[in-house]
């Protein structure tokens, strides 16, 4: 089995408050078992992932029986699956590709539905409709248009080509659901959609694709087992990479470090990046609080937003995400100028490398607190450890932070505004703000 490693060497541990972190880890291991036995922290439930993998391998030839997917779907119902799906499946960009495709409409943008409805066959395309609330406007909105035009072209038929990832009671998907006889997956009760790539959210696309999720589970559960036991131990957490990794951020937001780069340094992960952003921003930005996370990747960043990272205010601290065995490519052999000589029987992966280690000693040398995640491989199993890792930290770093890490009330505020503003039911206290604002 692959492993990943954190990589303590960061010259910050010492200049840092870490200390007074672990000391919390005796209440925080209780508070953590006693949530997990509670349900409420659902992506570290094995016998959920259990259930959930015996439901997706009843659907597996159906869902395989489509030659397209299009999933509807925004924020946590969608960069889990575009991460996914720009690591692991880039044979779809291939032009003598021949299936299957994977597309996603997230957002509200004519010129995209368009765009891909000239392009799609739909007797031919599932329509996976991601919703955990089951009523969120930009989703249903798609959902609207393609069903009009599903129906236009399969009749009485049009529902088999439709799948919803939902709520199991409640909710406007759920209803139809129940109404029209569309098949369904459920997202478990307390799953926030930045905790849920590994629920249905994201194994529904990734088995479509032909990404191996069973693997991505198991990479989960091995990182995320040691946290579920019944009792968690404060020596066993105090062990654990991602509360170590809580105990580095909470410190360092102490210090005033108030971003904080995910630089990835596979290539193919960069979408990790959006999906980890989201993650971090939506869980901790609370009460004033938070680190700002700044999705990056090697080596393209470098020559773009990394003068920042190097020499702008010293207020970032760095995820720094590497793999030693990527795909190493053709060698530089032929044609190669005395100019360019150094390059010569080397390989992309040589170059990677090379720059990777660059950029670290450069963020090191300028003093920017850096921690390594080292990935074994670039392997659906070591995705799922990464996912796991990084969901379990931000976690811990909540409760550091004495915030709730799995709500988001700034934002509901944003979409009831947007509702009153087309004119919702109800929402009169919202509809007055509105008028208050527009009148200025
Ligand atoms: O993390 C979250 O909770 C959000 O980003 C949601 O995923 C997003 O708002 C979509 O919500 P829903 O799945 O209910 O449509």
């Amino acid at each position: 089995m692959a492993s990943n490693i954190i990589d303590w060497t960061d010259s910050w541990q010492d200049k840092l408050d870490i200390k007074s972190k672990y000391a919390s880890a005796e209440a925080i291991s209780g508070r953590f078992s006693k949530e997990v036995a509670e349900g409420k922290l659902p992506f570290c439930s094995m016998p959920y992932m259990a259930e959930l993998l015996y439901d997706l391998e009843g659907l597996e030839s159906y869902v395989k029986g489509f030659e397209h997917m299009l999933l509807l779907g925004i924020g946590g119902s969608a960069l889990g699956a575009r991460a996914l799906q720009k690591a692991f499946f880039s044979a779809q960009d291939e032009p003598c590709h021949e299936g299957p495709w994977f597309w996603i409409g997230d957002n509200v943008c004519a010129k995209t539905l368009e765009s891909y409805l000239e392009k799609l066959p739909l007797e031919k395309t599932l329509i996976a409709v991601v919703s955990k609330s089951g009523g969120t406007i930009e989703t249903i909105s798609q959902y609207f248009l393609i069903r009009k035009k599903m129906k236009q072209k399969m009749g009485d038929k049009w529902n088999r080509n439709f799948l919803f990832v939902t709520d199991k009671k409640n909710g406007f998907l759920r209803e139809q659901a129940d109404e029209l006889s569309i098949k369904t997956l459920e997202v478990p009760d307390n799953l926030g959609g930045r905790y849920s790539v590994l629920s249905a959210v994201g194994l529904l696309p990734a088995m479509f694709m032909g990404i191996d999720y069973r693997l991505l589970v198991e990479g989960a559960s091995a990182i995320l087992a040691p946290l579920a036991s019944p009792e968690l131990s404060s020596e066993a957490l105090l062990k654990h990479p991602s509360y170590k990794l809580a105990c580095w951020n909470a410190a360092l937001m102490e210090k005033g470090y108030n971003e904080l780069i995910f630089f990835s340094y596979i290539p193919q992960w960069a979408c990790f990046g959006q999906w980890f952003a989201q993650l971090w921003a939506e869980s901790l930005g609370k009460e004033g609080k938070g680190s700002q996370p700044i999705p990056a990747v090697g080596a393209t960043d470098q020559h773009s937003v990394n003068q920042m990272f190097l020499d702008g205010p010293r207020n970032k601290g760095c995820l720094f995400l590497t793999c030693d065995s990527l795909a190493d490519g053709e060698k530089f052999v032929e044609d190669i100028p005395d100019k360019f000589s150094y390059i010569k029987g080397k390989n992309f992966g040589d170059l990677i490398h090379a720059e990777g280690l660059g950029t670290k000693m450069a963020l090191s040398a300028n003093k920017v607190p850096l921690v390594e995640i080292k990935m074994a491989e670039s392997s659906e199993e070591c995705a799922g450890r990464m996912m796991g890792l990084l969901m379990a930290a931000t976690i811990f770093t909540g409760w550091l932070m004495g915030i709730n890490p799995v709500d988001q009330p700034a934002v509901e505020l944003g979409k009831r505004l947007a509702k009153a503003r087309l004119g919702a039911d109800g929402l009169q206290d919202e509809k007055n703000d509105l008028e208050a604002f527009l009148s200025v």
